[in-house]
């Protein structure tokens, strides 16, 4: 082309641009509804109008303006229409494209009409907004975007059967076309709806929708951030400069780009992050946007050490990185004080937070720096086409989460005076990046590191274990489809049996990545080194032909979990579930000490709990294990790794690996025992959703019987019940350090075995208790649990020096 020609074309695209920026928004479609009220009514700027909408129903309640707490919009809330029966309103719509649908709801109660016991779904068009409406005891607004491509929009409210529905308020309008990207990386948006989850204005100051030209409201981020001294709030509004090609008005006002929260460090030396946390639903894939604007070069900050230097961080999604060394100047041209946003799609299926943090870069002299100016982050509807959490997609019965490779998919916008071509081209050359961090890469290098080093020791006695390929095959009847007894994240477990009749377990992984390689090493690893009655014993692998097999000794009653729900096995009373719980304890607390470094399972849960033909209780699941930190220092530092629900919240924040963590999930189980359902079980309420909310919720109200799993209400004692109750809260305790140990553990749960069997006898005192449960059950227990075969010469130290007698077995 020309360069004349090129260079007019440029000239005219960016007065396009300029006025499409200078243009301030008026919604083409708009339908503002103040719902169940016969007068119009002033929100801010915008007269929402009084309810006319087409419904045989014309049911109004009101309620007095005192008792609604006070906010922008609580006016919208002092009405509401009623409606029992299947509503369809229907909005004719002129210009095709996304639209923002927001809707009010405030439960008050009027005459006959209690709205908090209103259970009902919406739907628009073919999408799910809300399956079963909760009310929670204050204002609420929804907010969805969602992309009309007929000439009408049809809002559904469907009530249950004997309840009805309602809604104070709703809101049609038009959003500006470049709001919301048709798609990001080869990820489409187009068909899709968005719920807004949070909408967050950093420097901590909220911005209300009239100050945002397409009314969305800001909330004000103080309340999202983890830490409490490492950051400074800072607001500079004029310093923000809106440019030709940037990011406009509309995508976010100056009230938003204007303040930032900041870190805050005063040595030069010392390195944060600041991180802000977030709940979502899991099962959801997330539209996350950052919105920065640096307001800060420039303006010598009397409070900030350092004077001027480069502005360069690290931008992290749970511990993942988004944006590495992010130079804001270099996105903007170096135009100070010009927007510049970023998109990120997540695949995090699993999570049920989202942790966003800002930290210094990796670059060297680089100053410790950074700031956010906003976050957005919308919930994608999933292939059901809905936004509900009870239609997410969990995967909480597959242990896949470890397995699952996360992808986030980032596109961004530049700003600055950069010609309009170059936005244009920028912004179709969206980056795709996989994430897997640096540090996660180099700790899992270490830590094959530190496998190989080990295996090497016990390579020798490791010979035995190697089984050829054929002897597989056979025991498994080439693999028939009829031997398989699992799936997982891993691939399948096959029933085997060998030429001596001895039944086995077959564990075949999927031939593939390196971290499956790594997983599988890392267990035959485990396995072959530790020999103990309450851990799933090897019995052989096989590496030929890039197979990756592992052979286990077969467990006849199957997993834990499915003794406690989902199946039809006979109910275990509550004596078995105390002793499967102190078998599995056992055997942990044998993995936390049984050697010199303490080895962290990192993945305890229901289905990793194996029974044998006696319901003795197994850990198995040695994938994800780890050695544990040096005497000197408190924890591993790791990427987060293990099963949704069974997380512990200090390492899910921190990500720091304590054998503490393995304390937290198993305190999950016993939880799980207790009350015999799922740790997530997505049909029901929302408040019941996630065990560990409810049972904290039920023991913060006193109602510790309810929880109680209804078949062995009748033979679980209170003294048992509440010894057990109290060890497992104790587990679940924020902070490691306040989470007994698993010996600990295990005192107290056959304490609370004790309890069971002699609170009908006698009373017993707890000294005596003391006595014959610790010095003696326990510590013999533990000599007499260790079936050992190839114990390492460490581990045998530790057993003489607990027992300050000869072992025999080295
Ligand atoms: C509400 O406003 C609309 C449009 O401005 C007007 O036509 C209507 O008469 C008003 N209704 C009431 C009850 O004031
Ligand atoms: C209003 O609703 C009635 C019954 O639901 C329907 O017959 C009528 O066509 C609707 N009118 C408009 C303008 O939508
Ligand atoms: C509800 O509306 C009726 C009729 O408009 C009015 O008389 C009454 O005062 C209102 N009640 C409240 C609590 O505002
Ligand atoms: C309305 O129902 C809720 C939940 O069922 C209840 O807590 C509340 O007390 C009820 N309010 C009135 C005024 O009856
Ligand atoms: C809306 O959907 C239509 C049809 O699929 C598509 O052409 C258009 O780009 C979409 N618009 C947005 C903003 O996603
Ligand atoms: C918000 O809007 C109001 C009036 O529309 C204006 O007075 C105020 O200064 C704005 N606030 C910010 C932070 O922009
Ligand atoms: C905004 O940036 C442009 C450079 O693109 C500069 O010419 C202009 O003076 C700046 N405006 C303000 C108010 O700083
Ligand atoms: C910030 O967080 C990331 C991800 O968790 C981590 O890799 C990095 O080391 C942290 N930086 C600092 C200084 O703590
Ligand atoms: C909803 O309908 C549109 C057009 O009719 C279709 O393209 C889209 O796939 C549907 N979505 C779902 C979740 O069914």
């Amino acid at each position: 082309m020309d360069f004349a020609i090129l260079h007019l074309f440029v000239l005219v695209l960016s007065v396009l641009c300029l006025m499409i920026c200078a243009l301030e928004f008026d919604p083409v479609d708009n339908y503002l509804i103040n719902c169940g009220s016969f007068e119009n009514i002033t929100v801010g700027d915008r007269v929402f109008l009084a309810d006319n909408l087409n419904s045989t129903q014309r049911v109004f309640v009101n309620t007095s303006l005192e008792s609604i707490p006070s906010s922008y919009s609580s006016n919208l809330y002092q009405t509401a229409r009623i409606l029992d029966e299947v509503s369809k309103f229907k909005f004719s719509i002129k210009k095709q494209g996304r639209h923002w649908i927001r809707l009010y709801f405030y439960p008050f109660s009027y005459g006959n009409f209690n709205l908090s016991t209103a259970k009902f779904s919406v739907s628009v068009q073919n999408f799910t907004l809300i399956k079963s409406f909760q009310s929670l005891s204050g204002p609420l607004v929804k907010e969805y975007t969602l992309n009309i491509t007929s000439t009408s929009l049809v809002l559904t409210f469907t009530p249950f059967s004997n309840s009805f529905a309602f809604v104070n308020a709703l809101e049609i309008i038009s959003l500006p076309d470049e709001l919301i990207p048709v798609g990001i990386g080869t990820d489409s948006l187009r068909e899709l709806a968005l719920e807004t989850v949070v909408r967050v204005n950093m420097g901590n100051v909220a911005v209300l929708p009239r100050n945002d030209t397409s009314w969305r409201s800001w909330e004000s981020d103080e309340r999202y951030l983890t830490s409490r001294n490492l950051f400074q709030f800072v607001s500079r509004i004029q310093a923000v400069n809106y440019t030709r090609g940037g990011p406009s008005r509309n995508i976010a006002p100056p009230s938003v780009y204007g303040t930032a929260t900041r870190l805050q460090v005063d040595d030069p030396g010392v390195s944060v992050n600041i991180t802000w946390l977030f709940d979502v639903d899991p099962g959801f894939d997330y539209f996350i946007r950052f919105h920065f604007c640096d307001i800060v070069t420039g303006h010598n900050d009397p409070n900030k050490v350092g004077g001027d230097h480069e502005l360069l961080f690290n931008v992290y999604i749970n511990s993942q990185l988004a944006s590495r060394d992010l130079d804001l100047k270099k996105k903007t041209s170096n135009v100070l004080g010009s927007p510049y946003y970023m998109d990120v799609v997540t695949r995090l299926k699993n999570i049920h937070s989202i942790g966003i943090s800002i930290g210094p870069a990796g670059v060297d002299n680089a100053y410790p720096d950074g700031l956010l100016n906003g976050l957005e982050i919308m919930k994608i509807s999933n292939v059901k086409g809905s936004l509900d959490a009870s239609d997410a997609e969990i995967q909480s019965s597959v242990p896949t989460s470890k397995k699952t490779t996360t992808w986030l998919m980032i596109g961004s916008t530049i700003g600055g005076s950069i010609i309009c071509i170059v936005l244009v081209v920028v912004s179709i050359l969206f980056c795709r990046s996989r994430i897997r961090t640096a540090a996660d890469d180099s700790t899992e290098e270490n830590h094959t590191a530190v496998g190989a080093k080990e295996a090497s020791i016990v390579s020798k006695s490791n010979m035995g274990y190697l089984f050829p390929l054929v002897a597989v095959q056979e025991a498994t009847d080439h693999f028939s489809e009829s031997m398989i007894i699992g799936f997982g994240g891993f691939g399948k477990v096959y029933k085997g049996i060998l030429k001596d009749n001895t039944k086995v377990a077959v564990k075949r992984g999927f031939h593939q990545s390196q971290q499956g390689l790594a997983e599988f090493m890392t267990e035959v690893e485990m396995l072959s080194q530790f020999r103990h009655r309450h851990l799933v014993s090897l019995i052989g692998y096989c590496n030929e032909k890039n197979e990756m097999i592992i052979i286990y000794e077969y467990m006849e009653n199957g997993t834990l979990k499915d003794h406690l729900y989902g199946s039809d096995l006979p109910n275990l009373n509550w004596t078995q579930r105390l002793e499967i719980c102190i078998g599995s304890a056992k055997g942990l607390h044998y993995l936390h000490t049984g050697s010199h470094k303490a080895i962290i399972h990192r993945d305890v849960k229901s289905s990793n709990i194996l029974l044998d033909e006696n319901l003795r209780a197994k850990v198995s699941d040695f994938g994800l294990s780890k050695i544990g930190p040096e005497i000197d220092q408190t924890h591993v530092s790791t990427a987060v790794k293990g099963s949704f629900g069974y997380l512990d919240p200090e390492y899910l924040t921190r990500q720091q690996l304590t054998d503490k963590s393995d304390v937290y999930s198993f305190g999950v189980v016993m939880f799980e025992v207790l009350c015999g359902r799922p740790v997530i079980d997505p049909s029901l309420p929302r408040e019941s959703v996630n065990l560990v909310e409810y049972v904290m919720k039920c023991l913060r109200t006193g109602e510790s019987e309810a929880i109680v799993d209804p078949r062995i209400a009748h033979d679980i004692t209170p003294e048992s019940q509440m010894k057990f109750v109290e060890t497992a809260e104790k587990c679940l305790a924020e902070y490691g350090a306040d989470r007994p140990t698993m010996g600990e553990v295990l005192w107290n749960l056959e304490y609370a075995l004790k309890l069971q069997k002699t609170t009908q006898e006698n009373e017993i005192s707890d000294n005596q208790l003391d006595n014959s449960v610790l010095s003696t059950e326990y510590s013999m227990g533990s000599m007499a649990d260790l079936a050992g075969v190839s114990m390492s010469k460490v581990f045998c130290q530790m057993v003489k020096s607990e027992n300050k007698d000869s072992c025999d077995i080295c």
